[in-house]
Protein backbone atom coordinates (compact mmCIF):
# COMPACT_ATOMS: atom_id res chain seq x y z
CA UNK A 1 0.00 0.00 0.00
CA UNK A 2 1.57 3.16 -1.12
CA UNK A 3 1.56 6.29 1.39
CA UNK A 4 -1.80 8.08 -0.57
CA UNK A 5 -3.73 4.60 -0.35
CA UNK A 6 -2.47 4.65 3.65
CA UNK A 7 -3.96 7.81 4.69
CA UNK A 8 -7.31 7.13 2.65
CA UNK A 9 -7.48 3.64 4.63
CA UNK A 10 -6.57 5.73 7.85
CA UNK A 11 -9.03 8.26 7.83
CA UNK A 12 -11.88 5.57 6.71
CA UNK A 13 -12.94 6.40 3.68
CA UNK A 14 -14.22 3.01 2.66
CA UNK A 15 -17.59 2.86 4.12
CA UNK A 16 -17.60 6.57 5.31
CA UNK A 17 -21.29 7.69 4.93
CA UNK A 18 -20.83 11.21 5.66
CA UNK A 19 -18.49 14.07 5.90
CA UNK A 20 -18.60 16.69 8.61
CA UNK A 21 -16.63 20.12 8.04
CA UNK A 22 -15.89 22.11 11.49
CA UNK A 23 -14.53 25.41 11.27
CA UNK A 24 -12.87 26.73 14.19
CA UNK A 25 -12.56 30.37 13.19
CA UNK A 26 -10.96 32.97 13.83
CA UNK A 27 -13.65 35.13 12.60
CA UNK A 28 -17.06 33.33 12.83
CA UNK A 29 -16.37 31.90 16.97
CA UNK A 30 -12.89 32.51 18.68
CA UNK A 31 -10.43 29.60 17.98
CA UNK A 32 -10.52 28.61 21.36
CA UNK A 33 -14.61 28.17 21.24
CA UNK A 34 -14.18 25.95 17.58
CA UNK A 35 -11.59 23.76 19.17
CA UNK A 36 -13.99 22.77 21.84
CA UNK A 37 -16.42 21.98 19.40
CA UNK A 38 -13.78 19.78 17.65
CA UNK A 39 -12.39 18.07 20.80
CA UNK A 40 -16.11 16.94 21.47
CA UNK A 41 -16.58 15.82 17.75
CA UNK A 42 -13.58 13.46 17.52
CA UNK A 43 -14.20 12.07 20.79
CA UNK A 44 -17.70 11.28 20.11
CA UNK A 45 -17.08 9.63 16.58
CA UNK A 46 -14.75 7.94 17.74
CA UNK A 47 -16.06 6.38 20.75
CA UNK A 48 -19.24 5.78 19.06
CA UNK A 49 -18.07 4.21 16.24
CA UNK A 50 -19.86 6.60 13.84
CA UNK A 51 -18.48 6.62 10.32
CA UNK A 52 -18.59 9.48 9.28
CA UNK A 53 -15.32 11.16 8.24
CA UNK A 54 -14.73 14.73 9.99
CA UNK A 55 -12.61 17.39 8.80
CA UNK A 56 -11.16 20.55 10.61
CA UNK A 57 -11.43 23.55 8.20
CA UNK A 58 -10.08 27.21 8.74
CA UNK A 59 -12.52 29.32 7.10
CA UNK A 60 -16.27 28.00 5.41
CA UNK A 61 -16.87 31.47 3.83
CA UNK A 62 -19.55 32.70 6.42
CA UNK A 63 -17.25 34.32 9.19
CA UNK A 64 -19.76 35.42 12.14
CA UNK A 65 -22.33 32.95 14.30
CA UNK A 66 -19.78 30.30 14.41
CA UNK A 67 -18.73 27.44 14.84
CA UNK A 68 -20.01 26.11 11.75
CA UNK A 69 -20.33 22.47 10.77
CA UNK A 70 -21.35 21.51 7.48
CA UNK A 71 -22.32 17.93 6.82
CA UNK A 72 -22.32 16.45 3.38
CA UNK A 73 -24.40 14.26 1.40
CA UNK A 74 -26.95 16.32 3.08
CA UNK A 75 -25.25 19.67 2.38
CA UNK A 76 -27.01 20.63 6.10
CA UNK A 77 -25.11 24.07 7.71
CA UNK A 78 -25.31 24.80 11.56
CA UNK A 79 -24.33 27.44 13.24
CA UNK A 80 -23.52 28.30 16.48
CA UNK A 81 -22.44 24.74 17.45
CA UNK A 82 -21.31 24.58 20.84
CA UNK A 83 -19.76 21.02 22.49
CA UNK A 84 -23.40 20.19 24.11
CA UNK A 85 -25.23 20.78 20.21
CA UNK A 86 -22.27 18.74 18.91
CA UNK A 87 -23.00 16.08 21.08
CA UNK A 88 -26.15 15.55 20.10
CA UNK A 89 -25.38 16.57 16.22
CA UNK A 90 -23.63 13.29 15.97
CA UNK A 91 -25.99 11.23 17.63
CA UNK A 92 -29.05 12.08 15.43
CA UNK A 93 -27.31 13.27 12.06
CA UNK A 94 -24.13 11.36 11.92
CA UNK A 95 -25.30 8.43 13.53
CA UNK A 96 -28.88 8.11 13.13
CA UNK A 97 -29.20 10.04 9.57
CA UNK A 98 -31.90 12.23 11.06
CA UNK A 99 -30.69 16.55 10.82
CA UNK A 100 -30.99 18.29 14.09
CA UNK A 101 -33.54 20.40 12.24
CA UNK A 102 -34.28 23.14 14.70
CA UNK A 103 -29.91 24.04 14.55
CA UNK A 104 -30.07 23.85 10.80
CA UNK A 105 -29.40 27.19 9.19
CA UNK A 106 -29.14 25.67 5.58
CA UNK A 107 -29.97 23.10 3.79
CA UNK A 108 -27.77 22.67 0.72
CA UNK A 109 -27.17 19.05 -1.20
CA UNK A 110 -24.76 18.67 -3.60
CA UNK A 111 -25.41 16.90 -6.93
CA UNK A 112 -23.35 13.81 -6.79
CA UNK A 113 -20.90 13.00 -9.85
CA UNK A 114 -22.27 9.99 -12.26
CA UNK A 115 -20.16 7.01 -11.62
CA UNK A 116 -17.12 6.08 -14.08
S1 LIG B 1 -13.79 31.82 10.02
FE1 LIG B 1 -15.44 30.35 10.24
S2 LIG B 1 -16.60 30.70 8.44
FE2 LIG B 1 -14.93 32.05 8.18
Amino acid sequence: MNSIDAGFSKMGLDGATRHAFLCIGPDCCATGEGMAVWEVLKAATLATGCRALRSKAACLRICSGGPWLLVYPEGIWYGGVTPERCHRIVAEHLIAGRPVREWMAQAHPLVACPPG
